[in-house]
């Protein structure tokens, strides 16, 4: 069957524009944010290990799903998973995935939005010179207080949903590429930049041992699921936005090769993120490993406050956590927008202003977590902003990317999945079975098991 590149109005100019938007989902406030705070909650090193394993197990199979699910599909996860149910004579329930990431897409981007929100603030803060020459006690006040005050995290949290909504709504040549041509070599060369830093000033070696010093002890159930939950989210498969990605790939990239690219890609920027922010931490007697989502958004300030020009790279750096975060927030409401387009024949821009509401309105809920609302516990003793991140994180992106490789590895008929990966036989061939069928599959279950029952 010739490939239906026809049939999509929208794809990547090149192989390495794909890759670029797929890092660009990718890498986000997952690597820079996330990873280090989540790390340093569970103690790092086997916490580290447990994750890799998901990645390169669990997380680079179902992404290969998704891209291979989304380019034989060409349309929204929801549409594509209809069409090759279809064309796969299986049970119109498999659709559900596409519900499920349209749904989860929502609920990651309301507080995403929040958090991105904040890096916006402190572009301004650290620019402004506020953190220039303070003490690790000031740093932590000047966030403290940011934290109590619901009206100037809105403020930034509706900037932040503009501006995504703003790119989205320009399309996928002429916003999403746009945005990420420019935004993503920039944050690497930063990034190296940052960790160049830290091994000149912070105690590198402490920080390098946190994160690759393996103690087992220190390793609890919550831990093991939220190192899985993380790859999932930091890889961004499970709720369809690699799928709707994967509508726009030309038909003549190879899809094994560029999904090791990508989540290499991905992993590479976690740990050089962890090696910038530990050795700052531990060569700060203020600081704590553990201190929760706070943690970049104290450490690098004081890192940069008593740095020559520090003022003007942390104010670029902020920069780029936010351009960071808004090459993963297009990709997060690309499933939902894209089916809605093709749903109801409406203009992306309008559609993209009427989710991007949706997300805004809910983000309020986040906002508050932090202040009003810091004593409202939704189930045991989470914020709605930590039970969002969690049941988005620890629930629906494994059991989506479950059953999306699931779907790709058992339900499909073979020639659709041949032609995609471009090899029907061989230790190729052979890998791909395995992978898809019992190992990425059999982990998330494990996982699940284990953590649900056996804890
Ligand atoms: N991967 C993104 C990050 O690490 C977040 C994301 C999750 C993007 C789910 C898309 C889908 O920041």
């Amino acid at each position: 069957m010739a490939d239906n590149e026809a049939s999509q109005p929208n794809l990547w100019s090149s192989r390495l524009m794909f890759i670029l938007a797929a890092a660009g989902s990718a890498v986000g406030l997952g690597n820079i944010w996330k990873f280090p705070y989540i790390a340093g909650e569970n103690g790092g090193g086997a916490f580290v290990v447990v994750y890799l394993l998901c990645i390169a197990a669990i997380g680079v199979p179902i992404m290969a799903a998704e891209v291979l699910l989304g380019r034989a599909g060409r349309q929204s996860p929801i549409n594509t998973l209809r069409a090759l149910v279809r064309r796969s004579g299986a049970s119109k329930g498999w659709t559900l995935i596409g519900w499920m990431g349209v749904l989860g897409g929502f609920l990651i981007l309301s507080f995403y939005a929040v958090i991105a929100g904040w890096a916006l603030h402190y572009i301004f803060q650290a620019g402004s010179g506020t953190f220039t020459g303070a003490s690790s006690a000031e740093v932590s006040g000047v966030f403290d207080d940011f934290l109590a005050s619901p009206w100037t995290m809105l403020f930034w949290h509706t900037v932040f949903m503009a501006g995504t909504v703003a790119i989205v709504a320009r399309g996928v040549n002429r916003g999403l590429e746009f945005a990420i041509r420019w935004f993503m070599p920039v944050l690497f060369v930063l990034i190296l930049l940052l960790v160049g830093y830290a091994m000149v000033v912070g105690d590198f070696a402490a920080g390098f041992g946190f994160l690759f010093g393996f103690d087992f002890g220190a390793l609890t159930v919550a831990g093991v699921q939220e190192a899985m939950g993380h790859a999932f989210f930091t890889l961004s498969v499970g709720m369809g936005a690699i799928m709707a990605y994967g509508a726009y790939v030309p038909g003549n990239v190879s899809i094994p090769g560029t999904v090791l690219t990508i989540a290499s890609v991905d992993t590479v920027v976690a740990l050089a993120a962890g090696l910038a922010i530990f050795p700052i931490v531990f060569a700060n007697p203020d600081l704590e490993a553990g201190a929760g989502p706070g943690l970049l958004f104290v450490t690098l300030p004081i890192a940069f406050g008593n740095l020559p020009l520090g003022a003007f790279i942390g104010t670029l750096f902020f920069i780029l956590i936010s351009f960071a975060a808004i090459t993963s927030a297009i990709s997060i409401i690309e499933p939902a927008l894209a089916w809605t387009v093709e749903q109801f024949r409406i203009t992306r821009a309008r559609v993209a202003i009427a989710l991007g509401g949706i997300c805004w309105f809910l983000g309020i809920g986040s906002v508050l977590s932090f202040n009003v609302w810091s004593n409202v516990h939704i189930v045991g003793e989470r914020t709605f902003f930590d039970f969002v991140d969690y049941v988005t994180q620890v629930w629906m992106l494994p059991i989506g990317g479950f059953l999306i490789v699931l779907f790709a590895a058992w339900v499909l008929p073979k020639e659709i999945v041949t032609e995609q990966l471009g090899f029907s036989s061989g230790f190729k061939w052979k890998l791909w079975l395995v992978l898809g069928r019992v190992v990425a599959p059999i982990g998330v279950l494990l996982v699940f098991v284990y953590t649900t029952f056996l804890a």
